[in-house]
């Protein structure tokens, strides 16, 4: 049942597998939400959770931008904070995460449960057989995540969103031992909450770092990319491309090389021919700045011209930096997703 519709004819995945492609495939971050006058309408009358939790929801949901515009992957309607209560931490959106008590003793460490793999977000499963059914034939390929251990613990030891985190950086500091403890934990169960997505029939997934970029680069390379290795490698061999995304973390770019994966996600603050040295094997994502989908559409076609030819010469993924903003009109997405549509890779010169 996985492969009814074979690598061969999906753009995206072509793209992602290191092919560099006549077009550029593309999709955007955060495609499905509060932008979308559709998804607020559902939104008015269930909360985040019921969302996530009702397959039939989150798969409409994650449809819903794959109706109104030709875009080449869908990624799942969920949030990186979804496979945490199955370990034991209540969490709450208003909008972002919020946990009402922070992880930071040691007692509160060793009471997390480590939850088997169906235990951890059945619903999931079901929310990515049900995408994949209404997707069977069509050239889309379904995109599954789950957020990098050292961003998940971000949250859980912080409590809620915050500007830079402090709490969390000192936590490192201070309690070293414990935050690899949490970070172990962390990166158990999005080995089995990442396997599982592939098993229901997820054909990309994408490791959220969001707040990678937080981090000097000695703190990144202790507490961060041994656990995203860890995760990586463990999705190894599955047909599945890998994904992986840090956000403000240019200053990263030489250890994320080392990452074992097959696609890495830029943010707007470098152009692609800047990036591209530092990722010579790998496929790039990316990476319009989100907030240029608030321009008038001149100057929309322009900047992704910009991005598209930047992004010449290997094998590029359009996609925005980060996710889409609440205010872009649809309409702005329309104009987009044509000009990239428009834009033949392989008559352009390098
Ligand atoms: O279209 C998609 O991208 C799929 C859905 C998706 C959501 N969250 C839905 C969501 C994805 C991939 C995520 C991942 C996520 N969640 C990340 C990583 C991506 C990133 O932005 O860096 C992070 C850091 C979170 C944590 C989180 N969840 C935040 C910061 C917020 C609140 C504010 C916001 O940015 O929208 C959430 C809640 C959330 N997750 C909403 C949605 C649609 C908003 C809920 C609402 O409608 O009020």
């Amino acid at each position: 049942m996985k492969n009814l519709t074979t690598t061969a004819s999906v753009l995206f995945l072509r793209a992602a597998w290191g092919e560099d492609t006549p077009r550029a495939p593309l999709w955007l971050m955060r495609q499905a939400g509060r932008y979308l006058p559709e998804y607020r309408a559902i939104k008015a009358r269930a909360s985040f959770w019921e969302m996530v939790r009702t397959p039939e929801l989150a798969a409409e949901i994650t449809l819903q931008p794959l109706r109104r515009f030709p875009l080449d992957a869908a990624i799942l309607f969920s949030d990186i904070m979804t496979p945490l209560p199955a370990m034991g931490v209540p969490v709450e959106f208003n909008p972002g995460p919020v946990v009402a008590e922070p992880l930071r003793s040691r007692a509160q460490l060793e009471a997390l449960h480590l939850p088997e793999t169906q235990e951890i977000a059945p619903y999931v499963a079901e929310a990515i057989r049900l995408v994949r059914r209404e997707l069977a034939g069509k050239p889309v390929a379904l995109v599954g995540f789950a957020g990098a251990p050292l961003t998940l613990a971000t949250y859980l030891v912080q409590g809620s969103g915050s500007k830079d985190y402090e709490d969390f950086r000192a936590f490192l500091r201070q309690e070293p031992a414990l935050a690899h403890r949490l970070l172990e934990k962390l990166t158990e169960l999005t080995i089995r909450y990442l396997r599982m997505q592939i098993e229901a029939g997820a054909q990309a997934i994408q490791l959220f770092d969001s707040w990678a970029g937080l981090h000097d680069p000695d703190t990144y390379r202790t507490f961060g990319l041994p656990y995203n290795q860890k995760v990586l490698s463990a999705l190894a061999g599955l047909g599945v491309p890998r994904i992986y995304l840090a956000v403000g973390a240019s200053h990263l770019y030489s250890l994320l090389a080392e990452l074992p994966c097959e696609v890495v996600s830029v943010d707007w603050r470098l152009s692609l021919a800047q990036v591209r040295p530092f990722f010579p094997a790998h496929t790039l994502q990316g990476n319009l700045d989100p907030a240029v989908l608030l321009a008038p559409l001149e100057v929309i076609t322009q900047e992704a011209h910009k991005v598209l030819r930047a992004g010449l010469g290997g094998p590029h993924i359009f996609n925005l930096g980060h996710g889409v903003i609440r205010t872009t009109p649809p309409e702005h997405v329309a104009h987009l997703v044509e000009v990239v549509h428009q834009f033949n890779r392989h008559s352009e010169e390098p």
